[in-house]
């Protein structure tokens, strides 16, 4: 491997506190805080090649070219890179996800933070995790999180030097959590969070949530450090709910939920009333996560299966890192 090659790993991330709505700019300022835990199996793989004689960037995402919008949202990336680096060379970029694109987990957030860093490093930029952090916000506000490893909270933030992701414990600190997601549906979806996060100002419903959101992020920072799933549980379905509200009232309105998005979250209340402890969470899209504890994995993981769907568990990740090269 040449010193201009660079390959680094960042796990995806599952909001506790959804981020759901931003300022409205290339920035991705967020109208509210939002908490994660970093995953450690579903993560992105980026090798990043610096192209000291070609004339454009080239991008490989799944062995394949991306789409023209996506390569216009790298592009423009990049070009923030390239101005604080000062650095002009066209680079090579290609992921791989060790996860289905698509399948109810984020692969924007380890997507970006992979290649904040993979960029960053290939430059020769010596980044703190904070830069990284905002430079990952950039290309995806979940990203921001996924620079860093167990759980994680990205500020609200009013400018592009304030709006950045610090970790809250790290992947030590509760190795027993477990997010077990039910994949309902695998489609991509019908409508980006970047059209979603423009949309969601202007629903009826967002001022009551940003009035609750912080409350609530105090209740999960109690529960993270408690190892309380009960009180992390309720916290996160009531964030879930709130922001799918937004969403459902949104101009014009987003649903993402489907009917077995409703048999999903039957099933894991009927199985808390049988004294299994499960609770859930939704992303922009139909899958649902369960989070839960080791102990009742199996159990979770076999009443999903038997309800017909493919079931993904992960645990709680390391932050983005360096696997091989980094002297540029
Ligand atoms: O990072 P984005 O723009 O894909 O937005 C993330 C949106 C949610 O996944 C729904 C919530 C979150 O905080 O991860």
């Amino acid at each position: 491997m040449s010193a201009s090659e660079i390959v680094v790993e960042a796990g995806a991330n599952i909001a506790f506190i959804k981020y759901w709505g931003n300022r409205g700019s290339d920035l991705n300022l967020p109208l509210n805080p939002s908490i994660s835990m970093t995953l450690d199996e579903c993560r992105t793989r980026t090798r990043v090649t610096v192209l000291p004689d070609a004339d454009a960037d080239e991008f490989v995402l799944g062995g394949e070219r991306p789409s023209n919008k996506s390569v216009q949202r790298l592009e423009s990336f990049l070009r923030h890179v390239r101005e604080i680096s000062g650095r002009r060379e066209p680079l090579r970029i290609e992921s791989e996800n060790a996860f289905p694109t698509g399948c109810g987990i984020a692969s924007s957030a380890s997507g970006f933070a992979a290649l904040a860093l993979a960029a960053s490093t290939a430059y020769g930029l010596e980044w703190s995790r904070r830069e990284l952090s905002r430079l990952a916000r950039r290309g995806s506000g979940s990203a921001a999180r996924s620079i860093f490893g167990g759980f994680v909270e990205l500020r609200k933030g009013d400018t592009d030097e304030d709006a950045f992701a610090e970790q809250l414990a790290d992947e030590a600190h509760w190795p027993e959590l477990r997010d077990v997601v039910a994949v309902v549906a695998d489609g991509e979806k019908a409508v980006s969070s970047a059209e979603g996060h423009r949309l969601a100002v202007q629903s009826e419903m967002m001022a009551g949530r940003l009035e609750a959101v912080p409350e609530r992020a105090r209740r999960v920072r109690e529960a993270i450090r408690r190892r309380d799933l009960a009180m992390l549980g309720e916290a996160s379905e009531a964030d879930a709910v709130s922001m799918h509200a937004v969403m459902m009232t949104s101009k014009p309105p987003l649903f993402y939920w489907t009917s077995d998005t409703l048999t999903a979250i039957n099933a894991v209340r009927e199985m808390r009333h049988e004294g299994i402890e499960a609770w859930f969470t939704i992303d922009a899209g139909p899958n649902v996560h369960v989070l839960t504890l080791e102990s009742h994995r199996p159990e979770v993981e076999r009443r999903l299966r038997d309800l017909g769907w493919r079931v993904i568990s992960d645990g709680v990740g390391g932050g983005a890192r360096v696997v091989q090269g980094g002297a540029s």
